[in-house]
């Protein structure tokens, strides 16, 4: 599980697949695994209606 600080308005994107070096954000490295795999992970997009902490987590995401 990762925590976050969201800021109202702003729109997030949450690494779905596990891949990304920047997790729980992610970073597009979904796009070339969907290309040499034939899969179709995508990021799950978030906007902040406040400014607030949260807590994400995947189970693509390795502990
Ligand atoms: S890098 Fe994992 S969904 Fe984009």
């Amino acid at each position: 599980m990762k925590k976050i600080k969201i800021h109202k308005g702003r729109k997030y994107s949450i690494c779905s697949c596990g891949l990304s070096n920047i997790l729980p954000l992610c970073d597009n490295a979904h796009r070339k695994y969907n290309e040499d795999n034939k899969t179709n992970y995508k990021s799950v997009k978030i906007i902040a209606e406040d400014t607030v902490m949260i807590d994400v987590n995947s189970s693509k995401w390795k502990a």
